[in-house]
């Protein structure tokens, strides 16, 4: 069976794609490198810690490339060298992210604040703009974001990464489907708690309220399973442990209520998009 140029169908058909990679060196992003590396992807990998990405990278062969990506110059720049080096881009994952530790609404630092928008949301902004124009050259391909459970059920321990999450669920539905007119597939996943070192002292607290872990690998297979969903797909998905992925599709709307007695015209939820 034949795709459309650059339209990725299965895994094993990603084989000399090239993907970008941001939060590499994270606990998710590394397992996705992994992942992408052992099917013979070409990868370029992104970070701010250069030993972690260079260790990455003499792991799985990527191209490491040291940024702090809530820079718009600097998301663009990725992009740039990706294409330089391998003549095109496919893939994106977009793992850049931060907890922060706004817990009270009431209480938190300014500066804590912008540091959680810049890396939740600044960062899948600008990342967007930048690798949209190269996928779009490369005739398609796909783009997964690592959301968060907790963008859409809200978590009240940390109700600004709550936030930050549901904004890149909102930004992912509303650009999926003007994306997938141009051959691209844009999805958000939505895991729950991952177990990873950094989790330190939250890890005891999770495990007393009996709250199962998500491994790294289980998150890097959903994602790197929509990294192969044709374009059109469903674009939210969330992730709990010992299930699979799950879309998370848009409530139906209501119809415009009429105005005396008129109905309202216009263009359904769909048209507009
Ligand atoms: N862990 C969970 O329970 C969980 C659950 C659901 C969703 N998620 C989401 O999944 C993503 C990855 O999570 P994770 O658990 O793998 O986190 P992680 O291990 O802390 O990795 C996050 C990565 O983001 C990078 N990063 C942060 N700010 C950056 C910046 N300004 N510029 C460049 N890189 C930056 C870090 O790079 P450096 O190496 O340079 O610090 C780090 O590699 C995040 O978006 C997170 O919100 C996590």
């Amino acid at each position: 069976m034949t795709t459309p140029a650059g339209r990725i169908g299965a895994p094993d058909r990603l084989a000399g794609k090239t993907a970008l990679v941001t939060g590499a060196a994270g606990a998710i992003g590394t397992a996705v490198v992994h992942r992408l590396s052992a099917a013979g992807v070409n990868l370029l990998v992104c970070g701010r810690d250069r030993d972690r990405l260079e260790h990455l990278a003499n792991q799985t062969g990527a191209l490491p490339f040291v940024a702090d990506l809530t820079d718009a110059g600097a998301c663009r720049s990725a992009v740039a060298a990706a294409e330089h080096r391998f003549g095109r881009l496919d893939l994106v994952h977009l793992g850049v992210g931060t907890r922060g530790d706004c817990r009270d609404i009431a209480e938190f630092e300014l500066s804590a604040y912008r540091r959680v928008v810049a890396a939740n949301v600044d960062s899948v902004v600008f990342s967007l703009e930048a690798s949209v124009p190269a996928l779009r050259r490369a005739g398609g391909g796909a783009i997964t974001v690592s959301s968060s459970l907790a963008g859409v059920t809200g978590y009240g321990q940390f109700p600004l990464y709550s936030m930050t999450k549901a904004a890149v669920n909102g930004l992912v539905r509303a650009t999926s489907q003007r994306l997938a007119r141009s051959n691209i597939y844009l999805a958000a996943l939505c895991p729950s708690f991952v177990d990873k070192p950094l989790l330190g002292d939250f890890r005891s607290h999770l495990e007393q309220k009996g709250i199962p872990l998500l491994a790294p690998a289980e998150v890097a297979d959903a994602l790197v399973q929509r990294l192969c969903a044709p374009p059109g797909d469903e674009p939210i998905w969330t992730l709990q442990p010992g299930h699979p992925p799950v879309p998370h599709p848009c409530p139906a709307i209501s119809p415009p209520a009429p105005i005396h007695g008129r109905p309202l015209g216009g263009r359904s939820g769909a048209d507009r998009r």
